[in-house]
């Protein structure tokens, strides 16, 4: 049976909570983008790009609740570690220096990496992050390990971001789920579909906020890499389901209820895609929001392409969940420049 709001959101206030995150983030109605599409359905922006920790971004709503849980387990130093232009790396170094710990990121020494200190590495390095990058071949894994038996001898108290912390993630974003409800009630308006850009806790957060409240809204992920669909789902139901015995919910969520697809992401992880970079423009020339070329661009692709197929009916409302992720858009200038139509017009007298 579904619960009330308030309910839920008592079940979520028992977490203890950094406070770092500007909550609610506003949510933004894009007539001028939706006309651009045909005006025949209603797109609004959930601005998590705006939750306001050093360029912000989902990881900083989750952080609210993951590094609450490091705080009151007496953390002094977090460890954590993605890709080298990773978006919750950037998040976590701005947490800890918020929060007066030390941050120790354990990134890949990847591609972009190799190209220069440019958009959230360039923020790591000036956030204070501790940056380790990890070489093709070395276990990432395993390096972090070795970097809490480091700190663990200097006397700190080390928390490992790992899969407590996803899972408090998912958390935070049930809790979106009710922010987006109180804005949409206040506007006199209802959503059809909730997308997003996704990898673990976000589309898991958000897909059991809605079926815990017996909502009639479909969420509709994209992820941003290639993969197995059935085992994507099936991870993404594991973490919804441990939030919600975190929350002691009686609700579970089935893979297969998932609608979660990585058919827009192109070649790869992390490469920018035709589609993507049109949304990218489009948005950022009809709203002035401005979306990421790895996640966010691919994933308003997708959006696109379901409005104008009509998969998103005529008539519906979309709350699209901006995860943020924009620094990335420096360290990719380059194919930005290439694909765009920039013009600068020389003044010589
Ligand atoms: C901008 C952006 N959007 C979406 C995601 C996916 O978030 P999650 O793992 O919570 O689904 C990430 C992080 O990996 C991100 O940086």
């Amino acid at each position: 049976m579904a619960i009330t709001c308030e309910d839920l959101q008592a079940a979520i206030d028992r977490f203890p909570r950094t406070e770092l995150a500007d909550l609610p983030t506003r949510l933004d109605d894009c007539p001028r983008f939706s006309e651009a599409l045909g005006g025949k359905v209603r797109v609004m922006v959930k601005r998590d790009d705006l939750t306001g920790l050093a360029f912000g971004g989902n990881k900083t709503r989750k952080f609210d609740l993951a590094l609450g849980d490091a705080v009151a387990q007496g953390a002094t130093a977090i460890i954590t570690g993605a890709a080298s232009q990773s978006n919750h790396a950037r998040q976590a170094a701005a947490a800890a220096a918020r929060l007066g710990m030390k941050c120790v990121l354990v990134n890949r020494h990847d591609h972009r990496s190799q190209m220069g200190i440019q958009g959230n590495q360039l923020l790591d390095n000036i956030l204070g992050a501790d940056i380790r990058l990890v070489v093709d071949g070395v276990n990432q894994n395993e390096v972090k390990e070795r970097v809490v038996e480091e700190l663990t001898a200097q006397g700190e108290k080390p928390y490992l971001i790992g899969q407590r912390a996803v899972v408090l993630g998912t958390v935070a974003y049930v809790g979106c789920v009710l922010e987006i409800l109180a804005q949409l009630e206040a506007m006199d308006a209802q959503a059809d579909f909730i997308c997003t850009a996704s990898g673990h806790g976000t589309h898991a957060g958000l897909a059991l906020g809605v079926k815990v409240l017996g909502l009639p809204i479909r969420t509709q992920g994209f992820s941003p890499s290639k993969g197995d669909e059935a085992q994507r789902k099936v991870r993404l139901a594991e973490v919804a389901n441990e939030a919600a015995e975190l929350l002691e919910l009686d609700v579970r969520l089935r893979a297969e209820e998932l609608e979660n697809t990585d058919a827009y992401v192109g070649e790869n992880y992390g490469i920018v895609t035709e589609a993507g970079l049109n949304a990218l423009h489009l948005l950022a020339r009809t709203e002035g929001i401005l979306l990421d070329p790895v996640y966010t661009s691919k994933a308003m692709s997708g959006v696109i392409d379901r409005i104008q197929t009509g998969e998103i009916p005529e008539g519906s409302t979309v709350v699209y969940v901006h995860t943020g992720g924009n620094p990335a858009l420096f360290a990719y200038a380059p194919e930005l420049i290439s694909h765009g139509d920039y013009r600068q017009n020389l003044v010589t007298s």
